[in-house]
């Protein structure tokens, strides 16, 4: 099966219009025919101006979260049905910081991830354990049960997702996992998936984020498992996010 990897910026909470175009035109300028898919995840105020920036390029938009609910009194969120409005192609589901400062559970999540599947929105499904837990020793079980939650409502449909890898003891913190530490994780969410769908398991991506960067791409692409990657501070430069996807092969 030919599985392209999946590049995908994470811009967070950062941007403004004067920048979102200055650095969506330098990627759409710099992309050619990218070997990989690529994505950037934008405030859910771009959507808009980012989807007509990359509109004939190879870049996709994507969204940072989504709602589990359709519609109704949900202050403050964004349906599923909204962001496909917006052409939105991928949408981040439980990444950590939302599970930290928003508090969403792993039920949470996996009825985000159900929402955006029913809508044809590829969510990209992010779990990792934080440093106590890996101390600990704690990251596979961590991990695992994630996942599992995941694949308990959406079972059905699991192929269609995207998962990654995040440890949180690396995001932002210019500490990467080393790909050995990496490529070992995958493994067990690899087997974790084949388990739940097995023919289908090889062509589910698992991208690995946390400090991912122009240096460090490469060798952690070239893990056995690492379809991808989910790129926060290093995506707001583009030429650093370039370089990563020409690393993406
Ligand atoms: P980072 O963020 O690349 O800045 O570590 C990755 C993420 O949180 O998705």
């Amino acid at each position: 099966m030919t599985k392209k990897k999946l590049i995908a910026g994470n811009w967070k909470m950062n941007g403004s219009l004067a920048a979102n175009e200055a650095l969506v035109k330098a990627l759409v300028a710099g992309v050619a025919t990218p070997a990989c898919d690529i994505a950037v995840c934008v405030p859910a105020p771009y959507l808009a101006q980012v989807q007509s920036l990359v509109t004939g390029s190879p870049i996709a938009v994507g969204a940072q979260d989504v709602s589990a609910q359709a519609q109704g009194a949900f202050t403050g969120e964004q349906s599923a049905t909204m962001l496909k409005e917006f052409d939105v192609r991928y949408a981040i589901v439980g990444h950590s910081e939302r599970r930290q400062y928003h508090g969403e559970t792993d039920e949470i999540v996996s009825a985000k991830t159900a929402a955006a599947l029913a809508n044809g929105i590829t969510p990209i499904v992010c779990v990792g354990e934080t440093l106590a837990q890996r101390e600990a020793g704690e990251t596979e079980a961590v991990v695992k049960r994630q996942l599992a939650a995941v694949i308990h409502v959406n079972g059905h449909c699991i192929s269609e997702i995207v998962v990654a890898y995040e440890p949180v003891w690396a995001i932002g913190t210019g500490k990467t996992a080393t790909p050995e530490q990496a490529q070992a994780v995958h493994a067990v969410l690899r087997a974790q998936l084949h388990h739940a769908a097995s023919e289908h398991a090889a062509g589910i991506r698992i991208l690995y984020g946390g400090s991912m960067n122009a240096a460090n791409a490469a060798e952690l692409l070239a893990q056995a498992d690492i379809d991808g990657g989910l790129i926060g501070g290093a995506s707001l430069k583009a030429p650093d996010f370039l370089q990563i996807i020409a690393a993406a092969r």
